[in-house]
Parts: structure tokens; sequence; C-alpha cells
């Protein structure tokens, strides 16, 4: 039997999880900043974060997921059907969540400062939804991805996250996303503490 080796799927899935990480705990610092009235960088940044989580985490990682790790993983073993249901229906919900952030988010603009613990009600719910997310996929699938998948899977996951691509290829979606999110962390530098 192969032993396991690193992989570089594996690296890209868990470098875009740490990345979501931390675009969350800006959101709720840049929410605690204005529960304190502190100076903060204005509500665009906010919105940043919130587009950037549509259109990175939730159009790009998670589909991804759905379609390669956990259909291979599907293929190899049925052993961890619930896992991967919980972990699709999460995906399909995190949408949502996000949706209603913004909606709260919205609120908070109209109606100031009465509006702002619903804000950080949702934010911190979607902050331990997300953590748990994270963590069944850290400790349980990517552990059993290195047990079952074969060398032909990780080829095809390798290249469906991106971590063999060509430069020249493809790579735009991937370079506008890495300036947002170092232009968020930037924004809220206390956010990567
Ligand atoms: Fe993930
Ligand atoms: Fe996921």
């Amino acid at each position: 039997m192969q032993a396991p080796q690193p992989r570089s799927a594996v690296q890209v899935i868990m470098r875009e999880h740490q990345q979501l990480s931390t675009v969350i705990a800006g959101m709720q610092r840049f929410v605690e900043l204005l529960g304190a009235d502190a100076k903060t960088p204005g509500l665009m940044v906010f919105r940043a974060m919130l587009y950037y989580i549509r259109e990175y985490p939730e159009r790009v990682h998670h589909p991804k997921e759905n379609q390669y790790l956990f259909a291979r993983l599907w293929h190899r073993t049925r052993e961890l059907d619930p896992v991967i249901a919980d972990l699709e229906a999460q995906h399909a919900q995190g949408e949502a969540r996000i949706r209603d952030i913004e909606h709260a988010l919205t609120r908070y603009e109209l109606a100031g400062k009465s509006a702002l613990p619903d804000l950080r009600g949702m934010l911190d719910e979607y902050a331990a939804f997300y953590s748990n997310h994270r963590r069944l996929e850290e400790e349980i699938i990517l552990p059993a991805a290195r047990q079952w998948l074969t060398a032909e899977d990780w080829i095809e996951l390798d290249d469906a996250f991106g971590a063999n691509r060509d430069p020249f290829e493809g790579a735009k979606l991937d370079e506008d996303f890495e300036r947002l999110f170092s232009l968020i962390v930037q924004t809220i530098p206390e956010a990567q503490a």
C-alpha cells in the first residue's frame, strides 16, 4: 500500500479555510468596533467581506468540495455518507446565512444601533457554524480522503483545486480574490490576531 503523502489539493483547501476564518473574524471585529462607537473603515469594507464570502467560498470552494472531494470519496467508501450529507446541507445553509447577514447589515444601515445586536448575533452564529464545518472537513473528511482516494483521484482533485494550475490559464479569478482578501486583511489588521 502506498504511503500517505501530503497532497497539494489538501493544502489549497486548508489555506482557503484559513482565509475564510480570517474574514469572519474580521467581520466580528468590525461589529465589535461599531458597538463600541470606535472608528471603523466604513461599511463598504464589511460589504466587501460579504462579497468575498459569496463569490469565493460559496461559489468556488464549496461547489468544488461537493463535485470533486465528496464525490470521489463517495465512490470509494460509503462510510462517510452521513458526514458528507451533513456537509452538503451546510454548504446550502451557509449561503442562506450570508444572505441573512446581508439583510441584517442593511437594517443596521437604515435603523442604526438598535439593529446591531441582531447583526452581531447572526455573525456569531455563522462563526460557530463555520468553525464546526471546517472542523468536520479537516478532522474527518481530509484524513478519510488520504486513506481512501487513489492516485488518479488526487490528480483530479489537485487539478480541480488549482494546485497545479498553469499560471497563464484560469488564474485571473484566484488573483482577483487574493487581492480582495489582502485588502480586507489590511483594512482590519486586528482580524489576523
Ligand atoms: Fe471547505
Ligand atoms: Fe465545505
